[in-house]
């Protein structure tokens, strides 16, 4: 069943000749329409839709939980998709925008907006090419502007490239972003629904949420709820990274185990390894044993197995990996793009990153990993945004499964092999 990437190969999608051919492209907006605003809100909420960004929040509430009669109001694509191991969005929009815009659409209908941003990450500046000539297209069809199809109802679509930080895909991080100020998080209440843009109204969502809305319009939110499991419904697009003979992005129902992904579609582990630990998430979440491989893949079952769902980025580590060296490497990451504004996360990740490399280099000492685990605990919901909580997922889960890797390392050390 694939609702995100159905025909997705076919050439000169983004074209919206053939998106509008290929795909019944833009025929929900004439659906839409004939409805009020609200009711394309009940049909989210109905269809049971929950944000493909990282936190899984339902779709249709946010959009419910605007501030009532305040305007203007705008929504802001969460295009920056920064997490490593996460390229899910980037597909879709390179090989087929129209979609986006299209849900982009919906989604202002719902919400009563008439200005509507595409957030990209720095490093999109081609992907941010294919998606400016998509909307001169669909301005040229009558689909954007004034009066859109004779229906009243008016919208202006931008595209807006950040400078490339992970920190700008936190939602009030991109607000500031977007207001031409330094991508740093903001203070949470209020959420943007009550306070966003130029301190207005606005939704923030993911590419991949705003990509399921059409299907939603024009097939009914019983369509898409009876995909997938009771909480989490649809599909999800995978992206399968690490020791896996096919990496790649995978749409699948929500509730996969998570072998089949990794043995089936990402067609299994390279040079017949075994498994030995898997990240099922995107950086940003722990990690788990391969004893668990056969969980669900769905919000409540990877919740269960002691981790999260998060962007839906699958990375696979087969049994020749050193687990230090893997979570060093993410470490690195985090101390890199730790944004500096509140101490447990500007100090912690550099302490982390130091005894890291201490231990991996084979200059570590037997207390160290305690130490380490004292200081995701002293991280852990004591940072300002969740940032800093996502750097500690990869440590902590290390430590918890993985000991011995460490400790080995550490023995090493003492015997100065
Ligand atoms: C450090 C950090 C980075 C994030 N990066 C992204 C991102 O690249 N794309 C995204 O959609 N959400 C990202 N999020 C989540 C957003 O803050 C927000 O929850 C999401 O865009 C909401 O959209 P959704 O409801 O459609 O999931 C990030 C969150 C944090 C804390
Ligand atoms: S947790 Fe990290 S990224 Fe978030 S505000 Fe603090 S320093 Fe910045």
């Amino acid at each position: 069943m694939k609702i995100l990437t159905k025909e997705i190969d076919t050439p000169g999608l983004t074209g919206i000749e053939v998106y509008e051919k290929t795909l019944d492209g833009y025929q929900s907006l004439k659906k839409a329409f004939e409805k009020k605003p609200e009711e394309i809100v009940e049909m989210v909420k109905a269809s049971g839709l929950r944000g493909r960004g990282g936190a899984g929040f339902p779709t249709g509430l946010k959009w419910s939980f605007l501030a009532k009669d305040v305007f203007p109001r705008y929504l802001a694509c969460n295009a920056d998709e920064s997490e490593p191991g996460t390229c899910k969005d980037r597909e879709l929009m390179e090989k087929n925008p129209h979609l986006l815009i299209e849900g982009m659409i919906l989604c202002s209908y719902a919400c009563r907006i008439n200005t509507a941003y595409c957030y990209l990450r720095g490093e999109f500046r081609h992907i941010q090419r294919v998606f400016d000539k998509a909307i001169e297209e669909a301005y040229a069809k009558g689909y954007l502007g004034k009066n859109i199809l004779g229906s009243g109802f008016d919208l202006e679509m931008y595209s807006h490239l950040g400078a490339g930080a992970y920190i700008c895909g936190e939602e009030s991080a991109l607000l500031s972003s977007l207001e031409g100020c330094r991508g740093e998080p903001r203070l949470k209440p209020p959420f943007p629904a009550v306070e966003g843009l130029y301190s207005k109204p606005t939704i923030v969502n993911n590419v991949e949420t705003l990509c399921v809305v059409p299907f939603i319009v024009n097939e009914g939110a019983e369509a898409y709820a009876a995909i997938g499991t009771e909480k989490s419904k649809g599909t999800k697009l995978i992206s399968v990274s690490g020791h896996v003979n096919k990496p790649g992005n995978y749409e699948v129902p929500m509730g996969t185990p998570t072998s089949v992904i990794i043995n089936e579609h990402a067609g299994g582990i390279r040079n017949g390894n075994k498994l030995k630990a898997f990240i099922p998430g995107g950086s940003s979440v722990p990690m788990l044993p391969a004893d668990k491989v056969d969980v669900p893949y769905d919000y409540e079952s990877i919740a269960e197995a002691g981790s999260m769902l998060g962007s839906g980025a699958l990375i696979v580590m087969d049994d020749t990996t050193n687990v230090v060296a893997e979570t060093l490497r993410l470490a690195y990451f985090y101390m890199h793009e730790s944004c500096g504004k509140c101490t447990p996360c500007r100090e912690g990740t550099r302490w982390m990153y130091q005894l890291l490399s201490q231990i991996e280099q084979g200059n570590g000492k037997p207390d160290q990993v305690e130490l380490l685990d004292d200081i995701c605990d002293n991280m852990s919901f004591k940072c300002f945004c969740p940032l800093g909580d996502a750097a500690v997922g990869p440590v902590a889960s290390s430590i918890k499964y993985f000991r011995e890797d460490y400790e080995e390392l550490i023995a090493d050390a003492k015997a100065g092999v």
